[in-house]
């Protein structure tokens, strides 16, 4: 029977992508700080691990305020990652390796240190006055200082506003005061940014990671978030008019239409506020806007049934009419296995389940770096251990607000970003073979004994289980391609069976997402042909705990 997702295929619905968080990979120079040089040397080890392209996090000349999700210059490398000739030589190992490569494209906002901004920014009447939003203040209050235009909060916290005093108006900043919002209205931005596109394209780009992509386009007249009843803060969430506005499907559109179309570019949308109600908008074939889009269902999913609920959703809006992705997490969050496993009791089975799920559906995995390790989150000792800028931010304004300073940094560890962007270990020396200078964010005590040099090699490892689901996708296209059909209603037991494709049989999976044993769902396969289990054998009576089987389904 052909699957109704194979009517077009193409790379990137067969390739498992890994992200690489650049600052914290692997360090080359001995500064602390991870680099181009440093992911080029780690070439082999993505291979054998199986994965078929990366996404880079920013690389580019930034002052870092957001860790380069602040751009002053979109053409050059920023010098700590090094110089475009390591770049290029990036390139070139990847494509011996036959691996793909995305990068990440900021265009919502640059950096207030980019030569656009410190034009804009010169005078009112400067020729790139409009490529932000630039508003007078509506009022003054009593001792002459500016009121913001109006209520929309910054996502780092405060208003989305910033006064300059200079020239007297107000810009906007969507993200912290140093991340300007670029006005995609004025037809030359546009362009200027599809450019940058095309030029990194032409340096060798598989494809972009849009960063923030769905937020471009702004309410016309920049109307205030009606305040819900009772609320007393001064500024409220801005989704409600920084989001998902029109005319953003034409701003898709063109970019498509511009760079593209006619290659086999891949574009995939970090579009928060994008789920089963709106993504064929973005997404659908028919559309020509983007490829695919982030989904952030995982962030608010404690449960195995919760991410089958939201993923099976999903799938029923797109079956054959786009192509999704999946992830567990990325350097925006907390560590998957921290989230959604049992690290303390069932490491190993619980974070070989996750892999599991991961990659045995119809939908392109991205892999968060870390995750092959087995990697949790950590507490760091002290604030002044963090850097993330919201972390830092969110820690003030609960001190700000009389919280003890011991209660908010509990309260900021949980889901401090730095939880992801710990530097990766990768051996048993005293800087885990990260670097020989003390880095940038300190190593995780905790992450020290699940080094990659021991866990490479050995077949009882998180790395190895990896690995094999790795290549048990390759090997088996109903993996990527087959029909994706639930075998039993989602609990804690989580079954369903991947339709047959091409020469591919249809393939089962059956998972045991929680620690405690659980009845076999489903009807014992008479001969089974097992592909995958997480326990080593396998007994069709019960399941233990995180267990995770994938067999041949019965004809
Ligand atoms: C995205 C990035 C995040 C960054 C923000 C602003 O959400 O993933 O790291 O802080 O955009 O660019
Ligand atoms: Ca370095």
């Amino acid at each position: 029977m052909p699957s109704p997702l194979a009517e077009s295929p193409a790379w990137w619905k067969e390739a498992v992508f890994y992200q690489i968080y650049p600052r914290s990979f692997a360090d080359s120079n001995g500064d602390g700080i991870g680099d181009l040089p440093g992911i080029t040397s780690k070439l082999d080890y993505l291979r054998r691990l199986g994965v078929d392209g990366l996404w880079l996090s920013p690389i580019y000349a930034s002052p870092n305020d957001d860790n380069g999700y602040d751009i002053s210059d979109y053409l050059a490398i920023g010098p700590e990652y090094g110089t475009l000739d390591d770049f290029h030589a990036l390139s070139r190992g990847l494509k011996k390796r036959g691996l793909r490569l995305i990068l990440d494209q900021v265009l919502n906002h640059t950096s207030d240190e980019h030569a656009w901004f410190r034009e804009s920014r010169a005078s009112q009447t400067s020729a790139k006055r409009d490529w932000y939003h630039w508003l007078d203040a509506p009022a003054f209050d009593k001792e002459g200082r500016p009121v913001p235009p109006n209520n929309w909060r910054s996502v780092f916290g405060g208003s989305a506003w910033e006064w300059d005093t200079a020239t007297r108006q107000y810009y906007l900043h969507c993200f912290s005061r140093k991340q300007p919002d670029l006005n995609w209205r004025v037809p030359d931005v546009r362009r200027a940014l599809y450019d940058v596109l095309k030029t990194w394209a032409g340096r060798g780009a598989d494809g972009f990671r849009l960063d923030v992509i769905n937020m471009i386009a702004k309410a016309e007249g920049y109307p205030d978030v009606p305040r819900p009843p009772g609320s007393t803060e001064p500024f409220l969430n801005l989704d409600e008019y920084g989001v998902n506005q029109p005319p953003i499907h034409e701003y898709l559109r063109e970019m498509h239409q511009e760079v593209f179309s006619g290659s086999d570019l891949y574009s995939v949308g970090e579009t928060w506020w994008v789920g089963a109600h709106n993504t064929l908008d973005f997404t659908g074939y028919d559309r020509r806007e983007l490829n695919a889009a982030f989904y952030f269902y995982f962030h608010d999913c404690t449960s195995g049934r919760e991410h089958f609920e939201n993923f099976h959703k999903l799938y029923q809006a797109t079956r054959g009419k786009s192509w999704l992705t999946v992830t567990l997490g990325n350097h925006d969050s907390r560590r998957s296995l921290s989230r959604f496993g049992d690290a303390a009791n069932f490491r190993h089975a619980s974070a070989s389940l996750l892999a599991t799920w991961l990659l045995t559906l119809p939908a392109t995995p991205f892999l968060f770096q870390g995750e092959e390790l087995g990697l949790t989150d950590h507490a760091y000792p002290t604030i002044a251990d963090y850097r993330d800028i919201q972390t830092i931010n969110r820690y003030h304004e609960l001190v700000a607000a009389g919280h003890l300073a011991e209660q908010a940094l509990a309260e900021v560890r949980i889901t401090s970003r730095d939880n992801g962007r710990a530097p990766l270990p990768w051996d048993s020396s005293s800087g885990a073979g990260f670097s020989t200078a003390p880095p940038w964010l300190p190593i995780a005590e905790a992450h020290r004994p699940f080094h990659a040099a021991g866990q490479i090699h050995d077949p009882g490892s998180i790395y190895t289980a990896y690995s094999r689901l790795l290549a048990l996708r390759k090997r088996m296209r109903s993996l990527v391609y087959g029909d994706f059909i639930p075998l039993a209603d989602p609990g804690q037991v989580l079954s369903y069976q991947r339709g047959a494709w091409e020469n591919h049989p249809a393939v089962r999976v059956v998972l045991n997402w929680g620690s405690s044993p659980q009845p076999w769902p489903c009807d014992p396969p008479a001969a089974p042909a097992l592909l995958h289990a997480n326990h080593g054998g396998v007994d069709y009576s019960h399941l233990r705990p995180w267990e995770a089987v994938i067999f041949v389904a019965p004809e």
